[in-house]
């Protein structure tokens, strides 16, 4: 460490800058042993602690004191830049940088009251992934909110900072859960996931095989991460099957992306590419999905591996018939004027991207314009699509037939009941009395 300091620091500035930091430290570390002990503890116990990492190394010097104390800098990436820029360089490459972008590309997102945004809880919570152009930092500082300026402190927590925490798969574990992306759920109870904690419990050798998160997403230390499908399963070219295409194109419609008149493509589709929310060629997919495969094939032999992942894609085209279907059944109901289109809507048709608002509105208007059967059909796809599928990637059964498959089932029939109630009802209310 002392030679990065050197290489920061020459010349005899430098050396006057270098003792009035080592007495600000010195400062720092007296008064927050008193004001946030453990976190100064935590510091201690890490790596940069013992190679002169220090408070001001991070946060500067020019906060001195308990009133002064919004004149401390809040790091962001590229102060860990400084001196791991091979950890910064793959990190910006990967998905994991879109997180807070492709927040923000979400119309649901500016519906939510902003605590659970830049408050950092709730979608802010997890999406603090990525580095913040200034133009989207002056945002959040315009909104009140100054924290949250750093993604590397979510797997290395701060101030321990610490490779080991990065590696196990707890480090995913708060953001890759839930609702919609339960992958920690699915990995801890299938086999792989009951290896990695049979060995941790020592019931197995130190030396079995035990596929973690990392070993599958970040192989070999890597800060890059991405998948074939991601996380909306869509993609360009469609498949070949009728059907599949067909169905394909009605769930593009209803995230927006394509227009449900005309099937052309939409602004929507644009901030998806930009964020490569989806893969839009054949290349792309396929370089993901080899590259998944030879993962495998540490452990696996070829053809039983390739066959599990094709298994994951045929299954989803099934789900897809099924979704395809829902969202036909609600689209009517647009269609008859059964339901209004929200002004925020970009056509009349289902729009999936609004979440649960589905009004079209901020979280506190027209609440009593909800409509049901559309939530309906955002957890369908949500939560019960997302299920089937990932299950099936992740190996777990129970995930991918009665949590997925099985509520997906279960909700195109509440659906269907729904819209005939609907159409009951409005006939009764609308029908002119025949004289
Ligand atoms: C005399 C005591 C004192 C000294 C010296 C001091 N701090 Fe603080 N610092 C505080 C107090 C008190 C707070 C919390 C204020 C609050 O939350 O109301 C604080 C807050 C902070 C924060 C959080 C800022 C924020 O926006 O929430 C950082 C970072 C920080 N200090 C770093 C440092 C560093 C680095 C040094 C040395 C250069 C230092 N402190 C020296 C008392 C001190
Ligand atoms: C390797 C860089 C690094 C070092 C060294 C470091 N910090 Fe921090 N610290 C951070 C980051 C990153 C944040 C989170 C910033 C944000 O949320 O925007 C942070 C946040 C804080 C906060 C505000 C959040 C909270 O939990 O209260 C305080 C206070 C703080 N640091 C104090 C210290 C003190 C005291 C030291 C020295 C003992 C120290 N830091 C050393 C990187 C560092
Ligand atoms: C001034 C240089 C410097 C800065 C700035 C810095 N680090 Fe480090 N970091 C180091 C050094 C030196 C080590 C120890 C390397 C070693 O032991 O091989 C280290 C180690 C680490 C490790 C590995 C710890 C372990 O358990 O092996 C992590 C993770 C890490 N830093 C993250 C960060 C993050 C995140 C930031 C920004 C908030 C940051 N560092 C800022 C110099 C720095
Ligand atoms: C518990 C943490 C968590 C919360 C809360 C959360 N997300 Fe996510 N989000 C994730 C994770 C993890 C992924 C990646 C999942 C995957 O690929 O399966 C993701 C993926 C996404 C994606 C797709 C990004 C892409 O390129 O594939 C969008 C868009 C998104 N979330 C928006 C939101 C919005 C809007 C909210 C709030 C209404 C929200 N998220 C709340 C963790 C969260
Ligand atoms: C998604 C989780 C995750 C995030 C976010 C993350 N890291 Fe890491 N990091 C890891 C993992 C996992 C390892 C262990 C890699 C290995 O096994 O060699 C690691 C290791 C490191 C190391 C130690 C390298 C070594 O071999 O000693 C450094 C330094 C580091 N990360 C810095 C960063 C910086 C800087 C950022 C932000 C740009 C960051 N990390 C963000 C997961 C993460
Ligand atoms: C702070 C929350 C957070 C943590 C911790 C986290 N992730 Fe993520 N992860 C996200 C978000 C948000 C996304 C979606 C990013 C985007 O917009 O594309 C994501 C995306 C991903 C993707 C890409 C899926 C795709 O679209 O292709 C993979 C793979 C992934 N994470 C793996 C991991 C692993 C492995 C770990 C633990 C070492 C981890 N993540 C830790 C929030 C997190
Ligand atoms: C044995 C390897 C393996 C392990 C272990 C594993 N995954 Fe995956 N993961 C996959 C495969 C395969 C896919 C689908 C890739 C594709 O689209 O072709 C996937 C997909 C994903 C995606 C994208 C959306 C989805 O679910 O299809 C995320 C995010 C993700 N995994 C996160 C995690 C997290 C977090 C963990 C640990 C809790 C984990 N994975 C454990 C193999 C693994
Ligand atoms: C680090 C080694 C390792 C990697 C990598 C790995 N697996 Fe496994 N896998 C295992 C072990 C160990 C088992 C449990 C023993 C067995 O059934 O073979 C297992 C079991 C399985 C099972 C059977 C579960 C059951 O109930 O019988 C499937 C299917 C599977 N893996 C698929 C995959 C796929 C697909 C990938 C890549 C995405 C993958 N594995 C990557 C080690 C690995």
């Amino acid at each position: 460490m002392k030679k990065i300091r050197i290489a920061l620091c020459s010349g005899a500035i430098s050396f006057l800058l270098l003792s009035g930091a080592a007495m600000a430290e010195d400062a720092c570390i007296d008064c927050h042993s008193k004001i946030s002990p453990g976190q100064v503890q935590d510091w201690k116990v890490s790596k940069h602690s013992e190679n002169d990492v220090t408070c001001s190394t991070c946060h500067g010097t020019e906060h001195q004191n308990a009133d002064d104390y919004k004149k401390a800098k809040l790091p962001d990436e590229h102060v860990c830049k400084e001196c791991h820029e091979q950890q910064f360089n793959e990190f910006s490459s990967g998905k994991h940088n879109f997180g807070w972008t492709s927040l923000n590309a979400i119309p649901a997102t500016h519906l939510a009251p902003d605590e659970m945004i830049e408050g950092g809880r709730g979608c802010g919570g997890c999406h603090n992934m990525g580095i913040k152009t200034e133009e989207q930092k002056k945002e959040q500082t315009a909104k009140g909110y100054r924290y949250q300026n750093n993604s590397c402190d979510e797997c290395h927590t701060r101030h321990a900072f610490s490779k080991k925490e990065a590696q196990s798969p707890y480090a995913c574990q708060q953001c890759h859960m839930g609702y919609d992306h339960p992958q920690w759920e699915m990995w801890s109870s299938s086999k792989h996931g009951e290896r990695w904690f049979a060995k941790k419990n020592g019931d197995l050798p130190e030396g079995a095989a035990a596929p973690t998160c990392q070993i599958c997403h970040l192989p070999d230390g890597t800060h890059h991460n991405e998948t074939a499908w991601g996380f909306l399963g869509v993609r360009l070219p469609l498949p070949d099957n009728k059907q599949a295409a067909d169905d394909r194109v009605t769930i593009l419609k209803a995230l927006g992306v394509l227009d449900p008149k005309t099937g052309n493509p939409t602004p929507i589709l644009d901030a998806v590419k930009a964020v490569r929310m989806a893969k839009l060629d054949q290349e792309s997919w396929q370089k993901e999905r080899d590259k998944m495969l030879k993962i495998c094939q540490q452990c696996h032999s070829p053809s039983y591996v390739k066959e599990q992942l094709d298994m994951g894609d045929s299954v989803m085209m099934k789900a897809d018939r099924l979704m395809a279907e829902a969202i036909t059944t609600v689209a009517a109901l647009y269609e008859e004027g059964l339901i209004e289109k929200p002004a925020n809507y970009p056509a009349n048709y289902p729009f999936l991207l609004t979440f649960m608002h589905t009004n079209g509105e901020k979280w506190d208007k027209d609440l009593d314009k909800l409509s049901y059967i559309d939530q309906v059909l955002l957890q369908m796809y949500m939560k019960h699509r997302m299920r089937t599928y990932q299950g099936f990637f992740h190996v777990n059964p129970d995930y991918a037939y009665w949590y997925g498959w099985n509520e997906m089932t279960k909700d195109l029939g509440e659906i269907k009941e729904l819209a005939k109630t609907m159409r009951a009802t409005h006939k009764k209310t609308k029908i002119p009395v025949k004289k």
